[in-house]
């Protein structure tokens, strides 16, 4: 979603901002724009486009130069992708502004402003909260900042400048996440972490219903009221290395060879004498046992993550666990309250629909547990317990190891539930997570033969639909290796529980037809075999993902990958890697932005 960025120092201006902005290019964004304190007032350049656009039209028709303003990229919403829809927009002549988040009255508040005589240039709900700022701005910034605040129902994050404050940035935010950056002489307003790694780690974060100033002389915090507020100056434990491609083609593959190392730093100091122990976190063997029923919320990845917890928690400790999309959930009176625990998985923290499921959670009186990649997030904070996935930066929209530290997490979690149940006994758990500290070595020797995957992923080029298949574990597994070749590739899949094909969907097989089978599980390997036969029989050709013991016969598969055998609960933090590559070669081979698909954002702040 759009990425707000603002700068207060020494130097070139636009430069900073576009540079900031180049930084939040994965949130996703069809058009930037920048606006900056001149000697001529504020001055605005904006296109429709990548960055690469606004700087090309600044190089041909100047940049606006000066040391303070404020930088957009904007994720279409209300209104196509333009350069007059493009952020900053103006309200009148004083104040300028950048947004993120929605607008939810804004047809009403138009209707109200042009009631009032007010023109409107573009189609965004943003030029409505200018126009509304605007309006109620009488010298005073923080009077109309919080005098329209009580207008405007949405969430949202707001860069603002008042044309007769120069070198001055104002910020407020409500629900949309917002940093501070302070570094030396030089001050800065973010989205999101890596926008000022470069030029400094310590920041602070703007809470709810909060206003920022930012000049020459430091940063300033107040209340709606403006009574000041004192904050804790934060530091960023990711380096800039961590925000850079290092070297990798993309950051997709980047981060899948990120795997091991935020396996290691995820699970490693969780485990205390060879046990799992997320005291820390909050739980413990007393509290986990009383818990009625477990449900985990999520979108996307972060769902698929969920299912492998599902079938990993019930398994072993035998307690059932529903898995629901955030946006399902928060809409269908879910039959939750005292005695729940609801798991909330979220890389980003800031999904819309997981905090708002979050939130009714919590309001019908169940226990929340967040699993959440992103330090300091509106769900890490507001959640009754929290597990930090320690991932690091994740930059690819596709998301791929901020999913396996996330199923890392949902193994810890069910080792130490059966534990506390009673359902393994303490050797088990110990071996188990034994294992679990095992994959990062497989994983490494996984990643060491993506030239297999590179040449397997040739051969679905010309597809224009597949299908994955698995049962249990492998079913789970299927839908992430299904939506991480989908929204990447942009070629048509869908992942079926194995069992169910001959239900309906096997119809849909052609002669030449992909199917990616996953047979990881021995117990139900006979089970799987006969589905793979089925579609072999009616003309799939066949890409099997298997344990390496197994030798399958031509008529099972075309093609085959064998990985590492750990135990059968674990073998999803082995096979996923395939799947993950699989979808990254097919991705480059048909020449696609890789780390930036069409249509996606990387952190979705709007339902
Ligand atoms: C797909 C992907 C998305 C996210 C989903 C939830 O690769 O990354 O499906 O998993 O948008 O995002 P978070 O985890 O930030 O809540």
């Amino acid at each position: 979603m759009c990425g707000i960025v603002g700068y207060v120092g020494k130097k070139c201006c636009a430069d900073v901002l576009v540079d900031a902005l180049s930084k939040l290019e994965y949130r996703g964004y069809d058009s930037a724009g920048i606006a900056v304190f001149t000697e001529n007032g504020i001055e605005i350049a904006k296109s429709k486009g990548r960055l690469a656009d606004l700087s090309e039209k600044m190089k041909n028709e100047g940049k606006p130069d000066g040391n303070v303003g404020i930088g957009h990229t904007r994720w279409a919403t209300h209104g196509e992708p333009s350069d007059v829809n493009s952020h900053p927009h103006r309200g009148g002549e004083k104040v300028t502004i950048v947004h993120n988040g929605i607008i939810e009255n804004y047809k009403k508040l138009k209707e109200m402003l042009i009631a009032k005589g007010r023109v409107f240039v573009s189609e965004t709900d943003t030029e409505v909260v200018a126009q509304l700022l605007d309006l109620y701005y009488e010298g005073d910034p923080v009077a109309a900042i919080a005098r329209a605040m009580q207008d405007v129902t949405g969430s949202f994050a707001l860069g603002i400048l008042f044309a007769d404050h120069p070198g001055k940035i104002y910020a407020v935010r409500r629900e949309s996440p917002l940093i501070v950056g302070v570094g030396e002489d030089e001050r800065f307003i973010a989205s999101d972490v890596p926008a000022i790694l470069k030029y400094t780690a310590k920041y602070y974060l703007l809470e709810h219903e909060e206003i920022a100033l930012l000049d020459e002389n430091g940063v300033s915090f107040c209340d709606m009221q403006g009574n000041t507020i004192t904050k804790e100056l934060l530091t960023a434990d990711w380096d800039m290395d961590a925000a850079e491609k290092q070297g990798y083609e993309h950051f997709m593959l980047k981060e899948i060879h990120e795997q091991p190392e935020s396996i290691k730093r995820t699970v490693m100091p969780r485990i205390e004498n060879g046990l799992p122990d997320l005291h820390e976190c909050g739980i413990t063997p007393e509290s986990l046992r009383n818990f009625r029923s477990i449900y985990i919320v999520a979108c996307g990845t972060a769902m698929h993550a969920g299912m492998v917890g599902k079938y990993v928690i019930e398994k072993i400790a035998r307690v059932p666990v529903i898995v629901d999309i955030a946006s399902e959930f928060r809409y269908r009176e879910p039959l939750i309250g005292e005695g729940d625990l609801i798991i909330i998985i979220s890389q980003s923290g800031e999904t819309a629909d997981s905090l708002a499921a979050m939130r009714l959670a919590k309001k019908l009186g169940a226990t929340t547990l967040a699993v959440v990649n992103a330090k300091g997030s509106s769900i890490a904070r507001e959640a009754d317990m929290l597990i930090y996935t320690h991932a690091g930066p994740e930059i690819a929209v596709a998301s791929t190891k901020a999913y396996m530290v996330q199923i890392s997490v949902m193994y810890l979690l069910g080792f130490e539930l059966a534990l506390a149940k009673g359902k393994i006994d303490e050797a088990e758990c110990r071996r188990l997570t034994a294992l679990l500290l095992e994959t990062p070595d497989y994983i490494a020797q996984i990643l060491e033969r993506k030239d297999e995957i590179e040449a397997m992923a040739k051969h679905l080029l010309d597809a224009q639909s597949l299908l994955y298949i698995g049962r249990g574990l492998d079913y789970a597994l299927s839908m992430e290796g299904s939506l991480k070749l989908k929204e990447i590739s942009y070629i048509h899949s869908e992942a079926y529980a194995a069992g169910e094909l001959k239900h309906g969907t096997i119809s849909l097989i052609y002669k030449g037809m992909p199917v990616i089978a996953v047979d990881t599980q021995k117990a139900l390997h006979e089970k799987t075999v006969s589905n793979i036969k089925e579609v072999k029989a009616r003309g799939a050709v066949t890409f099997l993902v298997c344990g390496e013991s197994y030798q399958p016969d031509a008529d099972i598969a075309d093609y085959c990958f064998r990985v590492p055998e750990i135990d059968d609960l674990l073998m999803p933090m082995l096979a996923v890697v395939p799947l993950q590559l699989i979808a990254y070669h097919a991705s480059v081979q048909r020449g696609n932005d890789v780390d930036k698909p069409r249509n996606l954002a990387k952190s979705v702040t709007v339902e």
